[in-house]
């Protein structure tokens, strides 16, 4: 799983970009990552008269995956409306973080980095289970 088709995980995300409903910001965002089971999900960004409850296209994708059968994220990759690849928010690296498989990769601004580069030191499932031990 290390041959990550970027052209086509970039594609997928400019495609769900373009169903973006972004009336407000009118900034589209799509985003696309790669399972581990092979199959890619993708999201876009959701807006809401109530800016502060806009959905990120990260939320859409998590979604996705869950109810389209679970599995982690091997490599993800966000666009915006003019499909440059962008940086996904601080929240969304934790969302992402939730689902992905250690070393996850992304596309960013600045290359290829891992999901550890992009959020160092996160918290994540591993400090709940050690608070409760
Ligand atoms: N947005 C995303 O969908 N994902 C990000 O990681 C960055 C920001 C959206 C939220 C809002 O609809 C628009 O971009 C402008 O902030």
């Amino acid at each position: 799983m290390t041959d990550i088709d970027w052209d086509e995980l970039r594609a997928a995300a400019t495609d769900a970009m373009r169903r973006a409903y972004a009336p407000y910001s009118r900034y589209k965002v799509g985003a696309a990552a790669l399972v581990t089971d092979g199959r890619i999900v993708t999201g876009c960004n959701v807006e809401n008269a109530s800016y502060g409850i806009t959905l990120c296209a990260e939320c859409g994708l998590v979604s996705e995956l869950a109810n389209s059968g679970g599995g982690s994220l091997v490599a993800f990759v966000c666009v915006n409306g003019h499909g440059d690849t962008i940086m996904p928010c601080g929240r969304c690296r934790q969302l992402l973080f939730e689902f992905a498989i250690p070393g996850m990769l992304l596309e960013t601004v600045s290359g290829i980095r891992t999901i550890d580069e992009v959020l160092p030191d996160a918290f994540g499932p591993r400090d709940l289970e050690e608070a409760t031990r």
